[in-house]
């Protein structure tokens, strides 16, 4: 039976992932790293560390560097999308998620946000939904980033619930992949050829109807 929702947060709650990608690529740009679109959307979802190691790999410059200059590349990054973040009101909710939400706690779920972010808590409470969520994965206490599982398996221990009362979404490959791994119910919101892990994919937040999604959830745990 179902009983919570797992959220991803950047390109699913509010599409804070743009903010990400424009800040990783004007990193990339001045490190003379010319990103392809794949590239670039493959950082979805991955931590801060793991998204420059990758960027780094695919400039071929991964010994380039000092962990300490590593570092400083990344607070960069972080500066830049801050900057961003300081602008975003709850106008900035995606369409169809304040009705989902509202949805869902009239259906008596718990809801947790299973973001790899460290800013996760900044951007709940610049969209002024921080406190519509039971609980909040601290990503600084994980050992590993999606694709892991863990983050997933987290989320639902904190929530107190099994993998088959769960349902979790996400708009990146990497998420749909740890979902999967952690055995939950996949949504994942974007490309179908980039999500075709996932159980339910919608092109966009507008199409997600809890009644839809909980209708194939129970198909799919019978
Ligand atoms: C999310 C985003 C990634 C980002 C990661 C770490 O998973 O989708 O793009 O790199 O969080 O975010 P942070 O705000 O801690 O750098
Ligand atoms: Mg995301």
């Amino acid at each position: 039976m179902l009983k919570g929702l797992i959220f991803d947060l950047d390109g699913v709650l509010t599409d804070s992932a743009k903010f990400h990608l424009a800040a990783w690529n004007n990193l990339a740009q001045e490190l003379g790293i010319k990103l392809t679109s794949a590239q670039l959307d493959s950082l979805r979802g991955i931590s801060r560390m793991d998204s420059l190691n990758l960027i780094l790999k695919y400039g071929k410059q991964e010994n380039k560097y000092t962990k300490t200059q590593k570092e400083e590349f990344a607070a960069e990054k972080n500066e830049k999308f801050l900057e961003q973040v300081e602008t975003m009101t709850p106008a900035d909710i995606l369409p169809g998620i304040t009705e989902l939400l509202a949805d869902a706690k009239k259906a008596g779920l718990k809801m947790c946000i299973a973001s790899a972010s460290k800013n996760a808590p900044k951007i709940l409470s610049k969209l002024g939904i921080a406190s519509q969520f039971d609980q909040i994965v601290n990503p600084a206490l994980l050992e590993r980033g999606k694709p892991d599982p863990e983050i997933y398996q987290r989320a639902q221990q904190l929530l107190q619930l099994h993998n088959d009362e769960v349902i979790s979404f996400e708009d990146a490959a990497a998420g749909v992949a740890a979902i999967k791994a952690a055995h939950q119910f996949a949504v994942g919101i974007g490309d179908k050829q980039i999500l075709k892990g996932a159980d339910y994919i919608v092109k966009s937040t507008k199409e997600l109807k809890l009644d839809k999604i909980v209708a194939v959830f129970k198909r799919n745990n019978k």
